[in-house]
């Protein structure tokens, strides 16, 4: 129990299920990746949290990097089109990048982080997200390590925020509605 979480409606994923689920996705990247120095790209802010236990759960010499990108305009979800706020420190021609995401909504962000990686050569690039909500999908994704599918409720917790707060609950949550105002997205 955290003091954040009478403002939850429900617990949707508890922290137990959360770290087995990063075990299991830590041991296969371990194991795709044998003999590889994989580069793992976290996407600021929501994909820190997760990074930073996978990272821990990959039994392997990797290297970490982070990205920012932000929306144009209004509607984060909706315009598509991103600018780079931060790019990477690494050069990643030839080497075998991994992006680790909080969750997969539109696709519109790992679309776009698809084409602009891609751009630069690597020599393998697949992505790994701890949650996926299929039924808002605009673009086809494909995620290669996933950890959980999500009805389209407004989940926090585990990096993932409302208006900033809640990235630091172990648990993914729903807020309760008067929380946020009653207002559905
Ligand atoms: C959220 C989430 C993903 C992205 C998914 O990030 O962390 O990065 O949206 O949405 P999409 O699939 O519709 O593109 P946000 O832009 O809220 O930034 P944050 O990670 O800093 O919270
Ligand atoms: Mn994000
Ligand atoms: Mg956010």
């Amino acid at each position: 129990m955290t003091s954040m979480e009478p403002d939850l409606r429900e617990v949707m994923i508890p922290s137990a299920d959360i770290q087995a689920k990063v075990r299991e996705l830590g041991e296969a990247v371990t194991r795709d990746y044998a003999g590889e120095r994989p580069l793992l790209v976290g996407i600021l802010r929501g994909g820190v949290v997760f990074l930073s236990d996978l990272m821990r759960a990959v039994d392997l010499p990797c290297e970490i990097d982070f990205m920012d990108i932000s929306s144009y305009g209004a509607g984060t979800s909706s315009s598509g089109v991103v600018r780079i706020l931060k790019d990477l420190e690494e050069d990643i021609t030839g080497r075998h990048v991994l992006i680790v995401e909080d969750i997969v909504d539109t696709g519109l962000t790992l679309s776009y982080l698809n084409r602009a990686l891609l751009a630069r050569k690597p020599a393998s690039l697949e992505i790994c997200a701890l949650l996926t909500k299929p039924s808002r999908r605009k673009v086809p994704i494909e995620v290669k390590y996933l950890g959980f599918e999500v009805p389209d409720e407004f989940v926090v917790g585990y990096g993932l925020d409302y208006a900033g707060a809640y990235r630091n609950l172990p648990d993914i949550g729903v807020l309760k509605p008067e929380v946020f105002g009653g207002a559905e997205e």
